[in-house]
This record gives structure tokens, C-alpha cells and sequence, in this order.
């Protein structure tokens, strides 16, 4: 099971821009839209911190030069020219995208599939929309989450044209760990999913995008970054997210850097 989950999110990025490449369509298109997995579909900027990655991986703005996604989006640390973030915009084909470059990726330190799943991109210039904020305690680490991304609206489904969003409720380690036993990372990881019913989560070409709540002054603050499952929505098996309260202050002190 190890073995075949790892693999799944490895190879869930290549699948992804394969997808996305083949077969871009609104989500509007089929009879019975299911974002996200079992979602619909967000408002013109009603998220404008996300971000969607050229390699097929969703972010979020940290800053306005920085995006927050998972490492297993991206190959490494170092100068990366390769990467094009795509924001402001729900359609990802609208004229009125803002585009920009990354300059420079900042892989988790000791990421090795296990845990640790979060990486900054550098961006060539700031982009002048909202950032979104990251949880430093685990205060907020409960509760109903929204998340949203282009990613498949079904397991091996395509990628999407436009932003699609759910709410998942808040699984604690116990029963994340009665579902995926030694491959989850307690302290490292969050759950969060419909775990008798299955049928909303998020899914291929999600990863790296934000899960998120409101804060107690009612701010988006983010929670979770989207990391692995098995399948999609799958009752019993809910989605994994990078805790980021634990990685919040590696995360800052990382940005610092770039
Ligand atoms: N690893 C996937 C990606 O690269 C995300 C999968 C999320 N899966 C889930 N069941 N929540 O896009």
C-alpha cells in the first residue's frame, strides 16, 4: 500500500499535465458538474489568492511573490525558470489571466515522500492580489474546510477549465490512521474528507492548492495543502493535507531566503 501510494502521487503530477493538456473542458460541459470532487463551481474572485502551477499543481499566494504548493509538485530546490503561475482569474483561459514566471523553487528540506509535503515558488514579479494567510497554532485545525482547484472532478477525470470548491469536514489522526495506518504522518499531516459517504474531496491536479477556514476575525486562513489520497472521494478514505501549522515556521524562514 506504501509502495502504491507514493507512486499515485508521483505520478499524479505528470498525469495531471497530460490531462490538462488533452483535455481542458468547462466544467459546465458534462451533465452533472462535480468540482473539486462533489463541488461547484467558485465565483470570480471569491479565492483570489489561488493559484494554478504550469506542471499541473494548484497554490496559493504567501506572498505576492511567493506561492505556497507541496513538494511533490515540484523536482527540487534551486533556480527554476520553468514554472508559469496562473492567477486572478477563475477561467483559466480568460484573456485577463495574470501570468508570471517562478525564478527560484524551495523544496521542503528532507522531503522524501513521507511528510513534509510543501514547497515555495518564487515568482519574477509580485502579482497585486490578496495573499492568503497560514495557520501558526493548531487553533484552526478543526472544523468544515473549504478547498478548491482545477484539478479532475473524478478520479482519472480531467483537469478543469474553471476554479471549482467543496467543504470537507475536519477527520482526526485516529480515524485518518484507521484508514491509511503507517503511511500517514500524524504530526506532518491532516485529514479531512466525508468518511462514511465519500463523494467530496479533492483529487488529481488539486495537490499543492490551499485547504482553508475562517479565523476567529473571520479572515481566510490556510489549514492544510493538498497532498495525497487513495483514489479520489473513496468512502473511508479521506484526503491528506500538509499540516501547516506545523511547517509554518520553516515556512517563513524558508521565504525569508528566496
Ligand atoms: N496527489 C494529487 C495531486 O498531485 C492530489 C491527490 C489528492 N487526493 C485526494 N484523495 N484528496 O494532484
Amino acid at each position: 500500500m506504501k509502495q502504491l501510494l507514493r507512486a499515485v502521487k508521483r505520478c499524479s503530477v505528470i498525469a495531471a499535465v497530460v490531462l490538462a493538456a488533452v483535455s481542458l473542458q468547462p466544467a459546465g460541459a458534462s451533465a452533472s458538474p462535480q468540482p473539486v470532487v462533489g463541488g461547484t463551481r467558485a465565483a470570480q474572485g471569491e479565492f483570489p489568492f489561488m493559484v494554478r502551477l504550469s506542471m499541473g499543481c494548484g497554490g496559493a499566494l504567501y506572498a505576492k511573490d511567493i506561492v505556497l504548493t507541496a513538494a511533490h509538485c515540484v523536482d527540487g530546490s534551486g533556480n527554476n525558470t520553468s514554472i508559469t503561475a496562473t492567477a486572478g482569474v477563475v477561467d483559466l483561459q480568460s484573456s485577463s489571466a495574470i501570468k508570471v514566471k517562478s525564478t527560484k523553487v524551495l523544496q521542503a528540506p528532507g522531503y522524501n515522500g513521507a511528510g513534509k509535503d510543501w514547497a515555495l515558488i518564487k515568482l519574477a514579479k509580485p502579482i497585486d492580489l490578496p495573499t492568503l494567510k497560514i495557520a501558526t497554532t493548531t487553533a484552526y485545525n478543526n472544523g468544515d474546510f473549504n478547498i478548491a482547484g482545477w484539478g479532475a472532478a473524478t478520479g482519472g477525470g480531467a483537469q478543469q477549465r474553471y476554479l471549482l470548491k467543496a467543504s470537507v469536514p475536519f477527520v482526526s489522526d485516529a480515524d485518518c490512521q484507521a484508514a491509511y495506518g503507517s503511511d500517514l504522518v500524524p504530526g506532518d499531516e491532516i485529514c479531512a474528507g466525508l468518511i462514511d459517504t465519500g463523494g467530496v474531496d479533492t483529487c488529481q491536479g488539486d495537490s499543492g492548492g490551499p485547504m482553508f477556514r475562517k479565523d476567529n476575525a473571520g479572515a481566510w486562513i490556510q489549514v492544510g495543502i493538498v497532498s495525497w489520497g487513495k483514489g479520489c472521494a473513496e468512502p473511508g478514505y479521506p484526503g491528506v493535507y500538509s499540516e501547516v501549522s506545523t511547517f509554518a515556521a520553516n515556512i517563513a524562514s524558508a521565504a525569508a531566503t528566496l
